[in-house]
């Protein structure tokens, strides 16, 4: 698999089937592990594998017990403390396996390494079908001298994440993504300029200055989920945020050539989208019935920071299917992709929409 795919599927896990990952799998993951970076190559971890049922069990049990005894501060410790406390659950989440990597605490800063490797760890177990889930719940209890030991862990080595390990019972949407905050890109008038060219925005900008001050240009991409309550949210904490100049693009397709019924869409949606922005937002009918191109074209028209792609169900989009938000990514922008809800959908049009050949 693509990394690129990889980093964008991969979500956080939590239900598994009973089947066990074999002990080859495992090490293979570990050793994807192992090729991260770490700071002057000190590769400064090591692995714990716990596959034992009965043992997990008694860990999940009492590391969530050892969790609750702790002292868990403000909103977060409270939110924490209530989900913990629900009767049966489960912090290792049913899953087969856990691995816990600890850090060596003979230099600075070495769980940092870790957690690159974590990752390395985490995007090769989706790569090969499997699910990943880092359990922070469980990181204090493995620095317990008496757990270390029972592990046969020197006690200098410091728990820097555990992540359980099976094969998935689900395929969750996954919480999605703020765009990046930018807090600061000192460049040059002429790298703005090439970066802003590279994103197809036809105007220029002449300085650093003039590109803080202008609101935040925001392609929503939609069409029978032009208004879901999802992208009605969506909008609503952009416009929070900070100014925005909104456009709604509704794409041509296959099946409405004339554009008539993207343009009623679009006529049925603005109020709706308006009053989520709180102000103006702008309409547009794509202008190729191929997606991404209509999107190049709205893209080189005006001025944009985000994509936000609206569709259907992962198991029914066309879009997603034909992989649209990774294209649209490569023209270099943030992408949000909102996926409906059945019950959600925008707009009582034929079912074959966005259906079609998969
Ligand atoms: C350091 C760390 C600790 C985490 N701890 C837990 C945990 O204890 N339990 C859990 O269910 N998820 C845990 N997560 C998973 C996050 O909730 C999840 O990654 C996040 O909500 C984003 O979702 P995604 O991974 O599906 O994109 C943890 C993630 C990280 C990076």
């Amino acid at each position: 698999m693509e990394v690129h795919r990889a980093i964008y599927e991969r979500r956080a896990i939590r239900a598994f089937t009973p089947e066990a990952v074999d002990e080859a799998t495992v090490r293979a993951l570990i050793d994807a592990a192992v090729q991260a970076p770490s700071a002057t190559n000190a590769q400064p971890w090591g692995f714990v594998v716990v596959a034992e049922r009965e043992l997990l069990r008694e860990y999940a049990e009492r590391a969530k017990a050892h969790y609750l005894t702790l002292e868990l501060p403000g909103p977060y410790g409270s939110q924490a403390r209530e989900l913990l406390q629900r009767p049966g659950y489960d912090i290792f989440h049913g899953a087969p396996l856990l691995i816990v990597i600890y850090a060596a605490s003979d230099r600075h800063d070495t769980v940092s390494d870790c957690f690159l490797a974590a990752q390395n760890l985490m995007l090769a177990a989706h790569d090969a079908g499997l699910g990943t889930c880092p359990i922070g719940f469980a990181r204090p209890f493995f620095g317990l001298p008496d757990v270390k030991e029972a592990l046969g862990v020197d006690m200098d080595w410091e728990p820097a994440l555990s992540l359980v390990l099976g094969h998935p019972a689900e395929r969750p949407e996954g919480p999605g993504r703020q765009p990046a905050r930018m807090l600061a890109w000192r460049a040059g008038a002429s790298t703005a300029q090439s970066s802003l060219a590279r994103h197809g925005r036809g105007e220029q900008v002449g300085d650093d200055e003039e590109t803080a001050v202008r609101p935040a240009g925001v392609l929503i991409v939609a069409h029978r989920t032009a208004a879901t309550p999802k992208l009605l949210a969506a909008i609503h904490e952009r416009a929070g945020r900070g100014p925005c100049a909104f456009t709604l693009l509704v794409p041509r397709s296959y099946w409405d050539p004339d554009t008539e019924e993207a343009a009623a869409t679009l006529e049925l949606a603005i109020p709706l989208l308006e009053g989520a922005a709180g102000g103006h937002v702008e309409g547009i009918v794509g202008s190729a019935e191929d997606p991404l191109a209509a999107i190049q074209d709205a893209l080189g028209r005006g001025r944009f920071d985000e994509v936000i792609i609206s569709t259907l169900p992962a198991h029914v989009s066309r879009w997603l299917h034909r992989d649209l938000p990774h294209r649209v990514e490569q023209l270099g922008l943030p992408v949000t992709v909102l996926t409906a809800e059945q019950s959600h959908r925008g707009f009582a049009v034929p079912p074959q929409e966005e259906r079609g050949s998969r």
